[in-house]
């Protein structure tokens, strides 16, 4: 039944990006069907089902106060390989609900619904208030390295995937944590969710546009053919330094960090 009110709640408003809220059946990124609980949600939250070239790829939360996301949510599938060199890409739905389902980029944006640099810039972070940072890298929570399909890969590389990360962690251990201790916890896993978040900071870029977030967190919850397994990580903003915890020490961690009550990132089951 609960399966059933959550699949009439989804088609209610019609296939759109935006949906009306996590879960969703046509965005299978969370493990049992199950987001985190509202303890993450912020004041003026959306929810994005993030689609690309028609297809659904993962799942993000976007906070539009902070032009942020809070999390994305996916399915790990690994591959290694070259990262896309594409433009990064925009959600249509964040400045009218009426535009495309598909990312896209802020030139196509503006060519295709005639709407100026300046209205899009209300509705979410652009290019632009990434582009003269110096100690501060386009920080992906879903990365591409993550993806195994090509476009999926490519459906990484919107701005409502991003988030400003120190440079030194970006390219030093938490991409570490990415590629290397990530396939080391995945051994034996057969199906791996995974929800990575940034917690808000209390600095700001591009004139105040955009939240530097104070930390960034991993938690993955991976079935094996015998047993349910799972770990986590989470590194501050400001220091090159990745913690290995359990998720229940990561949901602890989040719980005073996020300041809405106890954090609980997966189903029970998990
Ligand atoms: C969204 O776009 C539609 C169609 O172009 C337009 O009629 C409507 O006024 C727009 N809504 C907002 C809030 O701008
Ligand atoms: C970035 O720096 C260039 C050169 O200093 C400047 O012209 C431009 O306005 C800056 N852009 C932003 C978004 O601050």
């Amino acid at each position: 039944l609960l399966l059933l009110q959550v699949w009439v709640s989804c088609l209610w408003l019609g296939h759109s990006e935006l949906v009306p809220s996590f879960p969703c059946s046509y965005c299978p990124f969370f493990f049992w069907n199950t987001p985190p609980n509202n303890a993450l949600e912020p004041e003026n939250p959306a929810w994005i089902c993030q689609r690309y070239k028609n297809r659904y790829h993962f799942a993000t939360l976007y906070d539009r106060d902070l032009r942020i996301p809070v999390y994305s949510a996916y399915v790990y599938q690994p591959r290694p390989g070259s990262r896309p060199t594409v433009p990064w890409m925009l959600e249509p739905q964040l400045i009218n609900q009426t535009y495309s389902k598909d990312m896209e980029t802020e030139e196509d944006l503006m060519e295709k619904y005639k709407v100026s640099k300046e209205q899009i810039k209300q509705s979410q972070a652009v290019d632009e208030d990434y582009s003269n940072l110096t100690d501060l890298d386009r920080g992906h929570l879903n990365p591409s390295g993550h993806q195994n399909n090509p476009n999926s890969r490519i459906a990484t590389f919107t701005l409502t995937n991003i988030v400003p990360q120190n440079r030194e962690l970006n390219q030093g251990t938490w991409r570490n944590y990415e590629e290397q201790i990530m396939a080391q916890y995945n051994q034996f896993c057969k199906l791996t969710f995974v929800i990575v978040g940034a917690v808000p900071g209390n600095t700001y870029t591009a004139g105040g546009r955009v939240n530097v977030p104070s930390h960034i967190w991993s938690a993955a919850c991976c079935r094996t053919t015998t047993h349910m397994k799972t770990w986590a990580a989470i590194a501050r903003n400001d220091e090159n330094l990745v913690q290995i915890l359990t998720v229940g020490e990561l949901e602890a961690r989040l719980g005073p960090l996020y300041k809405r009550g106890p954090v609980l990132l997966f189903h029970k089951n998990c």
